[in-house]
């Protein structure tokens, strides 16, 4: 069988830790070249990684690789570029998380990829951790009843990323919100089915990144941190439920971090990470599904599948569509932060 042809488009941290080693398990794909903007780091990606071929021009790479794949791994800002150019040429798209800086420029991805019959996934890699499905399965059968109240947290005390471009808004379009409080929106929004999004009113702070200078993450300049530290959001949705977000980089909570979603239903409650599933009778906790472990394997999981439809084959992704609601969401967030007000969707 030939090799479809994958090409990575921004040789950085997740590229390496994640999209290459992926790609190289799978017989069927063969990483062919990466596009960087500095000719000596991205030199030096390709050689680290054994691929055959790097470029700084685009036009170039894809004129001469005529690739199957890519996967978009730049920083937030030039997602949707890179992305509209790998469809035009012709290429299903593995596209990392934030989908894009503003809903348009997701809607636009969307369309893009809708009208050339090409796969756009992201790589919204919790909602595909065996702890998701089971809690989605186990709340579409109706354990929980009717779920009228889900938290969402994505909560780091003190995780101000020290590399890349995390600080910079104009590059990420902001801070803990649409770096991790994404990826756990992504999940509970999946367990729940995607409802309809009614109203969003958020508060955000910027109290601690322009005052220190290093946490566990590494160290920041506090004159050029741009982005909030925290962020707090209520989603009203159709159907009357609602669901409260909380992220932040650095927070005087108690823990390290908290990376979980909590959905309460009238007939129980769950938890996703490990996943659990509880009610109470007479006043007495009581556990009715255990995991003792969060499934570690999600990342393989989100790849595998978008590599199954690249060949073909039905398998679960974070679509286009979906992407443009998680964005719009993010976006309506922002803009009730800013302004103080509820933002109606
Ligand atoms: N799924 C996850 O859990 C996860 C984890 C980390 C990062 N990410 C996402 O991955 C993306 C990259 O993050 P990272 O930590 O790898 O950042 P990084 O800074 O390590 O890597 C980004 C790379 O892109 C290159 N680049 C910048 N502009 C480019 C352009 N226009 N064309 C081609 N290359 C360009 C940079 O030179 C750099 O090598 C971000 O969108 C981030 O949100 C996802």
């Amino acid at each position: 069988m030939e090799k479809k042809k994958a090409v990575i488009i921004g040789g950085g941290n997740i590229a390496e830790a994640v999209h290459v080693p992926h790609y190289r398990e799978q017989k069927a794909i063969e990483v062919v070249a990466v596009l960087g903007r500095n000719a000596e780091r991205v030199q030096a990606f390709a050689e680290r990684n054994a691929i055959p071929r790097f470029y700084t021009d685009a036009d170039e790479m894809y004129a001469v690789e005529n690739p199957d794949i890519a996967s978009v791994c730049t920083p937030n800002s030039f997602h949707y570029a890179a992305v509209m150019k790998a469809l035009e040429n012709g290429c299903h798209v593995l596209c990392e998380k934030p989908p894009a800086i503003s809903a348009d420029e997701a809607w636009k991805m969307h369309q893009a990829a809708k009208a050339r019959s090409l796969v756009l996934a992201y790589n919204f890699h919790n909602r595909f951790a065996e702890d998701v499905k089971i809690i989605r399965e186990k709340a579409a059968a109706g354990l929980l009843g009717d779920i009228y109240v889900t938290k969402v947290q994505a909560l780091r005390r003190s995780g101000i990323p020290g590399w890349g471009y995390f600080t910079n808004k104009e590059l990420q379009g902001g801070g803990p919100l649409i770096d991790i409080g994404v990826h756990m929106l992504d999940a509970a929004m999946y367990v729940l089915g995607f409802p309809a999004v009614k109203r969003v009113t958020a508060k955000q702070f910027q109290k601690i990144g322009t005052q220190k200078s290093s946490g566990s993450f590494g160290e920041w300049d506090p004159q050029k941190y741009e982005v909030e530290d925290s962020l707090f959001g209520f989603i009203e949705l159709e159907g009357g439920g609602l669901l409260q977000i909380e992220t932040s980089f650095a927070l005087h909570i108690k823990e390290d971090s908290i990376m979980n979603a909590a959905f309460m239903g009238d007939q129980a409650g769950a938890t996703l990470f490990p996943a659990h599933i509880h009610t109470d009778r007479d006043g007495k906790l009581v556990t009715l599904y255990q995991k003792n472990q969060a499934d570690p394997e999600c990342q393989r999981k989100s790849m595998a599948a978008f590599i199954d439809n690249c060949l073909g084959k039905e398998a679960m992704i974070a679509d286009g569509e979906q992407g443009f609601l998680i964005q719009q969401i993010v976006e309506a967030l922002y803009r009730s932060a800013e302004k103080g007000e509820s933002v109606s969707l």
